[in-house]
């Protein structure tokens, strides 16, 4: 039997439990639609879309058409929003799914009317963040548009925060416009929702109908949430270099004196990006051991001196818990100079998941 080099643990009970701490939070009425876009940010998107559902989310939030499908009869199709942008061509074959779709333009909507299905969407207004929607002028007409065509229904209307964790007068204004849009709506905007996790913690009061929450699920960027995942490898090879010997591609580390060098077998095709290159630590027999030299496509290097035991076989650990110690995405984030959702999102499909409740 082939053991793997690298695994990823995902614990779905935690996924369940931060559903169910952030349902806790929310102003009555507001539901929690979990997204499970990129795999489930790199967990497994219908493992972790059960999870959710276990804990009380009442629907889920993808990118694509193709996700979407991915998720199968997990839940009633029309509790399934599809987030991201679609070309018109997509829009013609997109009612089949029977799931919601995001609308931000005339011609998205009427290449929509052209189907057989009565296609459930929802219009999205651009209140600042600049990408996808409509603006909140021409957001009262789109709904007409959609309210008056017989194979359309506005089931929900929605915005985007641009930066809700560090500009509360943006996302109130933001706030603020999305309403004042919906204000002047002459048809039902159905279900109003505006948050993602940061939002959501911040401004339970913006909670609405829904929140779209990601990566507060998967237990980061909210405190006292249960990271879900956990990395980790194997210690492939151990050698003793003496003062001097460099280590890795462009020979960036140099041993100040004698050292004990462990390689262990995960590099940036599964997810450790480069940037990590001499920067951080990783787990081995709960010692943090810092991360040395350029990180390889396969392989990362470490200084173990400081791990009294270390051998060959012995567990590494990138994110998560080890002993005494843990390593959370978002300091993984800050060494790779990046946010934790690449981090979680960059995980390759080398990397088993191995699930547990
Ligand atoms: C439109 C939209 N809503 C909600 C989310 C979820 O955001 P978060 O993971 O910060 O909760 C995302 C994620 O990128 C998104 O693009």
């Amino acid at each position: 039997m082939i053991t793997s080099l690298r695994w990823a643990d995902v614990d779905l009970g935690a996924v369940r439990a931060n559903c169910a701490r952030i349902i806790a939070h929310l102003t009555d009425g507001s539901h929690l639609l979990a997204v499970v876009k990129a795999d489930g940010y790199g967990h497994g998107a219908v493992k972790v879309a059960r999870a959710a559902l276990d804990g009380g989310a009442t629907g889920l939030a993808v990118a694509t058409l193709e996700e979407a499908h991915a998720l199968g009869s997990l839940v009633p199709a029309e509790q399934v929003l599809v987030m991201g942008g679609l070309t018109i061509d997509q829009a013609r074959s997109a009612s089949a799914g029977g799931w919601c779709i995001a609308v931000s333009s005339r011609e998205l909507a009427a290449a929509l009317r052209e189907t057989e299905e009565v296609v459930p969407v929802h219009l999205k207004i651009d209140t600042g963040m600049g990408r996808f929607g409509c603006s909140p002028a021409e957001a009262p007409g789109l709904a007409r548009f959609i309210g008056d065509s017989s194979r359309l229904r506005l089931a929900g209307t929605w915005t985007h925060f641009a930066s809700a964790d560090s500009d509360d007068a943006m996302t109130r204004a933001q706030f603020e416009r999305f309403i004042e849009a919906m204000a002047t709506f002459e048809v039902d905007p159905g279900r109003r929702h505006a948050c993602n996790s940061v939002a959501a913690f911040r401004h339970p009061e913006f909670g609405l109908d829904a929140v779209r929450c990601g990566i507060a699920i998967y237990g980061c960027e909210w405190p006292g949430m249960r990271p879900a995942l956990a990395l980790r490898s194997v210690v492939t090879h151990l050698k003793t270099v003496a003062a001097g010997a460099t280590v890795g591609y462009g020979a960036t580390w140099k041993a100040p004196d004698k050292r004990r060098v462990a390689t262990v077998g995960i590099g940036y095709a599964d997810g450790v990006h480069r940037a990590r290159s001499n920067r951080g630590h990783v787990l081995v027999r709960g010692r943090r051991a810092p991360l040395i030299g350029a990180v390889s496509m396969d392989a990362v290097t470490l200084d173990v001196t400081d791990v009294p035991g270390a051998l060959v076989g012995d567990v590494a650990t990138l994110i998560g818990p080890d002993g005494d110690e843990q390593i959370t995405a978002e300091q993984v984030a800050e060494w790779s100079n990046t946010i934790s959702y690449e981090v979680l999102t960059s995980i390759g499909p080398r990397v088993e998941r191995r699930y547990s409740e």
